[in-house]
């Protein structure tokens, strides 16, 4: 099928090359010039397993092509997918849906009658339907407009692009839905789950389950804060409750918290949307997750003052800056928090990443350490875990040890085996644990 994505970051850049592995002919359309030219190129903007090789391999195949706006070719397009950003709005916790505004509209005067316009873009509950209405108003007749929420995980999102738990299409017509279930034939015919809904359910299928996905988070990172005011160890109390079926163990590790381009904006977004609709009590926990999350980060402030006795004018390391492992995507990074409050109290921080320096040296470039780790630790009198690499979790401790000022570790993400770290001499606290040092 001829298709175009529109708007491509993380979202868009991933469907597109994952469309065309699929055997689809797929148009790229981004405003960002120096993306285009990138991609054109073959240079895949972001850090993401397995996607630099497919979007070689689209591009070589020809089924991939890429432009900064619509052109005659997107006229024989039967689904243009929406992936613009809708990022939080600057003064609220409200998500900004303006880039979808514009993308509709940018797109009104190639739209074939026939075309369906599928939003995959994370938006608040009625979206949808105003922007049906304002495309059909530009249009001058009824447009197909679809939501089919995306799901993909940042580090797996070429597999879950290919091979999604569920595929959820939002439609109002059977024209949509025939269409869109024809495109994705080559998945569901593995066995992937297709499910149908209106338009509200399907954009509130992404938001609830972001938002569940925090507070599952966030649930034993509160737990882990009683742990640690009565001597328990989360960990092991992590690992006991996630043996019953009905709890489950992913999402289940206490430590910094959750960040990213999605879960922090999609739960403010969430709370924000339930306000307008009169029901603001319903999503008043979503409240608490966010103060739990912020919490865990503050907690590792607090124990790296303990445990240099003040951090101003020390030399701290923290391993990891972005968000979480294999993707160097720095948006709302614990790490990156952390670094700021060390930073704010007068310590000099060092930030070590094995993917994301890059992006690090472009954003923060006061924190950017040596790519060698063992470079990056020299004099830390205090190294902290953020991002839980693989990389990370391989170190050795006796010869980083031989490279730091003091041999303190905090291990934000109860990742590392304490045990052995302890053995080389390091001094070990971790989250939701009551680690003794000998
Ligand atoms: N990143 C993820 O893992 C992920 C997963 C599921 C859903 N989502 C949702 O997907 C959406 C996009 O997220 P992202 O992480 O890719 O954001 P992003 O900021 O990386 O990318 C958005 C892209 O849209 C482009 N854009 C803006 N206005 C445009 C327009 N009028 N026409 C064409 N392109 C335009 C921007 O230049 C940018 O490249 C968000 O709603 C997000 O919540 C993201």
């Amino acid at each position: 099928m001829n298709i175009t994505v529109i708007g491509l970051g993380y979202l868009g850049t991933t469907h597109a090359v994952a469309m065309a592995q699929l055997g689809h002919d797929v148009i790229g359309i981004e405003p960002n010039a120096a993306r285009v030219a990138d991609l054109e190129a073959g240079r895949l903007p972001f850090y993401e397993p397995g996607l630099q090789d497919a979007l070689t391999a689209a591009i070589g195949s020809a089924r991939l092509s890429f432009a900064t706006a619509h052109g005659e070719s997107s006229k024989t397009a039967a689904v243009h997918f929406l992936c613009v950003g809708t990022p939080q709005s600057s003064d609220s916790n409200k998500a900004d849906t303006s880039y979808l505004y514009s993308a509709v509209e940018a797109l009104i005067p190639v739209l074939s009658t026939d075309a369906v316009i599928a939003g995959k873009s994370t938006v608040p509950v009625g979206t949808a339907a105003e922007l049906a209405e304002h495309a059909s108003k530009l249009a001058g007749h009824p447009v197909h407009l679809a939501w089919n929420p995306e799901f993909l995980r940042e580090g797996t999102a070429l597999q879950d692009s290919l091979a999604p738990d569920r595929i959820v299409l939002g439609v109002t017509d059977e024209h949509s839905e025939n269409v869109l279930r024809e495109f994705y034939a080559p998945i569901t015919a593995t066995g992937t789950p297709l499910l149908t809904t209106d338009l509200p359910t399907a954009e509130l299928v992404k938001v609830a389950a972001n938002s569940f996905l925090a507070t599952k988070i966030s649930f034993i990172n509160a737990v882990a804060e009683v742990a640690e005011a009565a001597g328990a160890d989360a960990v092991r109390l992590a690992e006991a409750i996630g043996l019953d079926e009905r709890i489950g163990s992913k999402f289940l590790r206490n430590g910094v918290g959750y960040g990213g381009g999605c879960l922090p904006k999609d739960v403010r977004a969430f709370i924000a949307r339930a306000e307008d609709l009169g029901v603001s009590s319903a999503a008043d926990f979503l409240h608490d997750v966010e103060a739990i999350n912020a919490r865990r980060r503050e907690r590792v402030v607090t124990l790296a003052q303990q445990t240099l006795g003040g951090v101003s004018g020390k030399r701290i390391l923290i391993l990891g800056a972005a968000f979480k492992p294999d993707t160097d995507d720095l948006r709302e990074s614990a790490a990156l928090d952390i670094a700021k409050q060390l930073d704010d109290l007068g310590a000099k921080v060092v930030v070590h990443d094995p993917m994301a320096l890059p992006a690090l040296v472009r954003q923060h470039p006061q924190w950017a350490g040596d790519q060698d780790v063992f470079a990056a630790a020299s004099g830390a009198e205090l190294v902290i875990l953020a991002t839980e690499w693989r990389q990370y979790r391989e170190l050795d401790p006796f010869e980083l040890g031989t490279k730091v000022g003091a041999k303190n570790l905090i291990d934000g993400r109860n990742l590392l085996d304490i045990a052995r770290w302890q053995s080389a001499g390091w001094h070990v606290d971790a989250l939701g644990r009551n680690i003794k040092n000998g």
